[in-house]
């Protein structure tokens, strides 16, 4: 873990957020190519979601809304967890983390400290306040959004009406999040501002159990699509004491996490009717849906994939991460690399080589995001394309200048090919959409 935190710092992926006054825990920046990776990720969730289905919409609802909607869903009561505080240090930490427990005690117990003990559990609500407009009261409370879905719920009869929309179908949402996280941690795993992509598929209640089991083979199955390893990934099923207020079942598609071990990554969750009814309730609107052909009007209940872009992010940099003899090597999905291909003239110093070099360059960048690097041996350049996982770098040397053909090196072979410049985009595009 500590080599890929190194590696996404020193090659612009991960930086710890405000870092020159430093840093601040549970936040971090998204560096040139992390943002090209995690937009790359969303987009490839918004594709399987959105475009690639018939009865999923999309939204983008608003990060602050009115506060009844975090009463009504119990976030201001109950999005808790309980904090204890190690008596010997003062440091906090969630009293429901057994490992992270286990091994402070082991940390004072090896320096040989004396009264290792914890306090009694206290419950602390993790909704960030803020208030709006110019005067700082309770009448102008507010709290940044603790998950993206509340604003999919509120706004599902508008979508009913202005959409056409017949259940069962789906909301779909890209979107920060914010958790105050009594111990944020483990680099990207546990922060306190994140994006969330997040499905709530609306079915009929008797319809409710066959939709769980299809999302939850549908979720697993996307995950390995961007290539992380089957023996990476697993379902757990929550103990009923672990699930939601909401929940009538929930699995977590959990990830291997080097040196942690089994975390989750996923969760799919039957929310049941519970949250449309209780807005329902609390908004005096009336929230239920009726089957135009029936005429059966009921509350539906709601099936709910979410998962978090940066667990999510970390997941793919850590599966991806490879050492071999001469090199490491990111061997992420070409769709997820955040650079798709880079080019190269042989040497710097002959213009016509340079010329032709740069005009492959523009042509490319037209369609891919496309690398450019001219320092340094050709050796030392691909290297420095395998480690951030870029498929496909191309050279432009003195054979160029008599066939038009280039060589094309793949990232994971690392075999060469010449391909003529007349062929590239469509060389590249067939090798991304393979
Ligand atoms: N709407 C349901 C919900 O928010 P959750 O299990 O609390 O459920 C869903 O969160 C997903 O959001 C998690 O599986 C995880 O991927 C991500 N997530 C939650 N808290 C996070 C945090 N503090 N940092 C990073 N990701 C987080």
């Amino acid at each position: 873990m500590d080599k890929i935190v190194a590696l996404a710092k020193r090659r612009g992926f991960i930086y710890p957020g405000s870092e020159i006054y430093g840093g601040i825990a549970g936040f971090w920046d998204y560096g040139p190519l992390g943002v090209e990776l995690a937009n790359n990720i969303k987009r490839a969730w918004w594709k399987a979601m959105v475009y690639d289905r018939e009865d999923i919409v999309g939204l983008d609802a608003s990060i602050i809304m009115n506060p009844k909607v975090w009463e009504a869903s119990g976030h201001v009561a109950s999005f808790t967890d309980p904090l204890t505080e190690c008596k010997v240090c003062h440091q906090r930490f969630r009293a429901d983390q057994s490992d992270e427990i286990a091994s402070h005690e082991s940390m004072h117990n090896a320096k040989g400290d004396r009264g290792v003990a914890w306090t009694e559990p206290r419950q602390f609500n993790l909704l960030f306040r803020t208030f709006v407009g110019p005067v700082e009261d309770a009448t102008s409370l507010a709290y940044l959004r603790g998950e993206t879905c509340q604003g999919i719920y509120v706004n599902f009869p508008n979508i009913v009406s202005s959409m056409r929309v017949k259940i069962p179908f789906g909301i779909a949402q890209i979107g920060k999040a914010f958790r105050n996280e009594v111990t944020p941690g483990k680099y990207l795993f546990r922060v306190r501002e994140f994006e969330q992509m997040e499905l709530e598929f609306f079915v009929h209640p008797r319809e409710a159990d066959r939709q769980f089991a299809y999302w939850k083979d549908e979720r697993m199955r996307w995950h390995r699509s961007l290539g992380l390893r089957e023996s990476h990934l697993r379902f757990r099923q929550h103990e009923s004491t672990e699930r939601a207020h909401y929940a009538a079942d929930s699995w977590d598609i959990e990830y291997d996490y080097p040196e942690w071990g089994w975390k989750e990554l996923e969760g799919i969750a039957n929310r049941t009717d519970y949250d449309l009814k209780t807005h329902g309730k609390w908004s005096g609107r009336d929230l239920s849906y009726t089957n135009q052909e029936t005429k059966e009007t009921f509350i539906p209940y709601v099936i709910e994939p979410s998962v978090g872009v940066s667990r999510l992010f970390l997941a793919l940099l850590v599966d991806a991460y490879a050492e071999e003899e001469k090199r490491i090597v990111l061997r992420l999905h070409p769709t997820l690399s955040p650079v798709k291909v880079a080019v190269f003239p042989l040497v710097s110093n002959k213009p016509d080589i340079v010329e032709k070099a740069r005009a492959v360059y523009t042509l490319l960048k037209k369609r891919f995001v496309t690398a450019w690097d001219d320092r340094g041996n050709i050796g030392k350049r691909y290297l420095a394309q395998d480690e951030i996982g870029t498929p496909w770098c191309v050279t432009v040397d003195y054979d160029t200048l008599e066939t038009d053909t280039v060589t094309v090196r793949d990232r994971d072979t690392t075999k060469q090919e010449r391909v003529g410049v007349s062929h590239l985009l469509s060389y590249i595009e067939k090798k991304l959409s393979g």
